[in-house]
């Protein structure tokens, strides 16, 4: 084994943002994102705009990330990139920058699951984190973001099982969906999450969907606000405006006991006393509150992102990247992004 440093280049582009990260021998020396505010207006992420932001973005993000890595990029050991899922163009647009990088540069390509690096982004350490405790396998992972809501097991870095999942909205795109209801800008679930410190959670009740134990389904929950406010409106047009607040607080209130009350259910089956969250999602206030509550009253360790590593970012991706690297797997130039990528049995 040599001793030199093993550095790799993480890019991320499968939906909306633009990041690139470095990680040497597994400390992170940065994480640069360009979040892309042309969709706003739409009130959700155009593709077609999101790959042409992306390809306006992803030099000078790339050279950032290289820079205030303070490292010389004849160093790196290997690009990492997101292979899928997410939006096609959006994600051609990290893996054609990949393979020109690694044919330049004359290193390895190594291909990363979005929701697998959502996962291990609990594995990031800064320099001055080294003692930081990490989940231990196995583990489970409450992965919520726009696209996605699972329950994981975790074995390995890259053995993982999906015990269940939402049978058609994630929990972000409730978030989001509801918030575009209510009249607010794409995405929601972060102005929902603001309003809903300032309201009642208990103010409205909504209903809880009736699907398989560690099933999720968040489209009912949409359709129940809409007819709610829609008959409300009726009532008082400016019943959203004067009700805001109660409504982001009720909304969140019945988002996170579901998905809290999932995570212990699996918790208690699978016997498994180390629990995390990962994905856009677990920014949100209210679950991070809730989860801290519960783990500690059912004894369980609970692991939560830092703020910077929930919603998408390319640390995730490099460190994903640099596990691959060290278990010497990696893709070749023919690979290719795959919109609805699968991991797990
Ligand atoms: O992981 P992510 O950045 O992108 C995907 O892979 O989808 O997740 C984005 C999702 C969006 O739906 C966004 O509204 C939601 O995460 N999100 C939040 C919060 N911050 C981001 N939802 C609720 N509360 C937040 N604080
Ligand atoms: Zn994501």
């Amino acid at each position: 084994m040599s001793n030199n440093p093993t550095i790799i280049l993480g890019i991320e582009s499968s939906c909306d943002d633009t990041s690139a990260a470095v990680i040497r021998d597994g400390i992170l020396l940065s994480n640069v994102t360009a979040n892309q505010a042309v969709h706003k207006q739409y009130g959700g992420v155009v593709p077609e705009l999101a790959s042409r932001a992306h390809q306006s973005n992803i030099v000078p993000v790339v050279e950032t990330a290289i820079q205030q890595a303070g490292i010389d990029k004849n160093h790196l050991s290997a690009v990492a990139f997101t292979q899928g899922p997410g939006l096609l163009g959006s994600l051609l647009v990290g893996i054609s920058f990949a393979k020109g990088f690694a044919l330049a540069n004359q290193i390895p390509l190594i291909s990363v699951n979005h929701m697998q690096g959502h996962i291990l982004a609990h594995f990031i350490r800064q320099k001055d984190e080294l003692n930081k405790p990490v989940p231990e396998f196995p583990f489970l992972c409450l992965t919520v973001s726009g696209g996605h809501t699972q329950i994981v097991k975790v074995n390995d870095y890259f053995d993982m099982e999906i015990i269940g999942e939402t049978i058609d909205d994630a929990a972000g795109e409730a978030f989001d969906k509801i918030a575009k209801i209510m009249g607010l800008p794409y995405p929601g679930g972060p102005l929902i999450d603001k309003l809903a410190q300032e309201g009642n959670p208990l103010a409205f009740s909504f209903p809880k969907p009736k699907v398989g134990k560690f099933e999720f389904s968040f489209s009912g929950l949409k359709t129940s606000v809409l007819y709610f406010l829609r008959k409300k409106i009726q009532e008082n047009p400016d019943f959203i405006e004067q009700h805001k607040t109660d409504i982001a607080a009720s909304v969140q209130h019945i988002i996170v006991e579901i998905l809290v009350e999932k995570l212990l259910q699996a918790a208690q089956q699978f016997g498994i006393r180390q629990v995390a969250v990962a994905g856009g999602v677990s920014a949100n206030s209210g679950l991070r509150q809730a989860l801290q509550h519960k783990a500690k009253e059912n004894n369980l360790e609970l692991f939560i992102p830092p703020f910077a590593y929930c919603t998408d970012n390319a640390a995730m991706i490099a460190m994903a990247g640099y596990f691959k690297y060290l278990a010497n797997d990696f893709a070749g130039q023919d690979v290719v992004p795959n919109a609805r990528l699968k991991f797990g049995k």
